[in-house]
């Protein structure tokens, strides 16, 4: 297995994941791939320091050549972040100064996130086709869900998305309503970070009506808690945790704006305290990386909860299970173990709204031969119209990262529901391309 960021953040969780794994056919030896030495050396010690006592421990070898570590890889796990955690800042900061949304995957931050990062994710997945044609990509680079797409344009469905915050979402409505997660059927669908729960049936009943019933149960959970009672129940459906961007989007930009510092640069110092530390060989790697971690869980989406007053996270949901949808993923393919996950595939026929080859994020049946969408009932109007809308955006930026035409870029930013004015849109142009080297293509 190779894990392009290999000196990303998070590559302990997924290779804490591969270390519980003893079954056979599991992975057994991990490049990790990063344009950073100094990066992949840290995690490599934490690595190090996580296998310890473990006798079977995935090997790890580290590279900053791209073709060698995707040479004959049979998964490849793409968790990159084109310009940084700086280029994220940059992201919110420039949207911000325009008074819209900056954040890394929803309206202006996340097109300009977009418009860097897929000409990187389109040479990888050609080099992928093209060094390792058998591979499985699991990309988990965001926008997870329009990079998603470009690489599919390469890779057809052997390019797969996940995400955890439907996996999240999914395992918090079946806790309020008491069942196990893995006995309900969660009825999600959308895309990326803008999907609903329209239904959780178990043994046959949808539970759902149940819950949007129930105020001392809606309030007894994060999303229920950032939207309030009133609202799901005027939508009779629990939205993924991003679309508070959306729905109560000029709080979630004032509470940006008022925050001393954005999320984007928070993670830019806190990692980079990070980094530095673990460079030194006398801090201990594993502690320091837990420690780090813990703090960027408890503090994740906090400027939205203090927005609708949802206080803090819940302890249960502080391990997103971002590691896990990625193992249960690969033990399905690899193992032809039948599993059933929320993630991000092509359409074929499942939203009529969209032609078959839109990536969407959807519950799917994983086997040996790849991911499955189910098919769902159909989003009502409202759902279906911000679906179509940003699908659209998506689109004008892929057009705009093949063609290079900033016109194109342009048309992105303005058709996107949170940016309000095609003047904003020109102006953010001007400010991402003025501060973002991967943007230097748009002419
Ligand atoms: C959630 C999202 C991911 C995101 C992660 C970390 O799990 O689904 O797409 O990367 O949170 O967010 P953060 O703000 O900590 O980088
Ligand atoms: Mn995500």
């Amino acid at each position: 297995m190779t894990i392009l960021g290999g000196g990303g953040f998070r590559v302990p969780l997924v290779y804490g994941a591969l270390l519980g794994d003893h079954a056979d056919g599991r992975v057994t030896r991990v490049v990790l791939h990063d344009v950073d030495a100094g990066r992949l050396r840290a995690i490599v010690r934490v690595l190090a320091e996580r296998a310890a006592g473990v006798p079977d421990a995935p090997e790890v070898t580290a590279t900053t050549d791209l073709d060698e570590a995707l040479r004959g890889a049979d998964f490849v796990f793409s968790a990159i972040r084109v310009g940084g955690l700086e280029g994220r800042a940059d992201d919110e900061r420039i949207a911000l100064a325009e008074g819209v949304l900056g954040q890394e995957t929803v309206g202006a931050g996340g097109i300009a996130f977009g418009l860097r990062t897929v000409p990187v994710a389109v040479d990888i997945a050609r080099r992928v086709a093209r060094l390792a044609p058998d591979a499985w990509v699991i990309n988990f680079t965001n926008p997870a869900g329009l990079v998603t797409e470009a690489m599919s344009r390469h890779l057809g469905d052997r390019v797969i998305g996940i995400c955890d915050s439907p996996v999240g979402l999914g395992r918090r409505v079946a806790r309020v309503l008491g069942a196990r997660p893995a006995e309900a059927w969660v009825d999600y669908v959308g895309l990326n970070h803008l999907g609903w729960v329209r239904g959780l049936r178990i043994a046959g009943r949808d539970e759902l009506p149940r819950l949007l019933a129930d105020p001392v149960l809606l309030g007894s959970f994060e999303e229920g808690r950032l939207f309030g009672a009133d609202w799901l129940r005027s939508l009779g459906a629990i939205p993924n945790e991003y679309l508070h961007y959306y729905y109560f989007n000029r709080e979630a930009v004032h509470g940006y704006r008022e925050a001393g510092r954005t999320r984007g640069a928070f993670l830019r110092d806190q990692q980079a305290g990070f980094y530095a530390g673990v460079a030194d060989p006398a801090v201990p790697a594993l502690e320091l990386w837990d420690r780090t971690r813990a703090e960027r869980e408890a503090t994740y989406m906090a400027e939205n909860r203090e927005a609708a007053g949802a206080g803090e996270r819940e302890a249960e949901d502080l391990s997103g299970g971002y590691e896990n949808v990625a193992l249960a993923l690969m033990r399905a393919i690899a193992r032809d173990e039948r599993a059933t996950l929320i993630l991000n595939v092509r359409n074929r026929g499942t939203l009529a709204a969209l032609d078959g080859d839109a990536v969407i994020e959807v519950p799917c049946l994983v086997d040996a031969h790849g991911a499955h969408p189910v098919a769902v009932d159909p989003l009502p109007g409202h759902a279906t119209g911000l679906v179509c809308a940003v699908k659209a955006v998506e689109r004008e930026v892929l057009d705009a990262a093949r063609s290079g035409s900033r016109t194109t870029a342009v048309k992105a930013f303005a058709l996107h529901p949170l940016v309000d004015s095609v003047n904003v849109a020109r102006r953010l142009v001007d400010g991402y391309t003025a501060v973002h080297p991967g943007l230097a293509y748009l002419r």
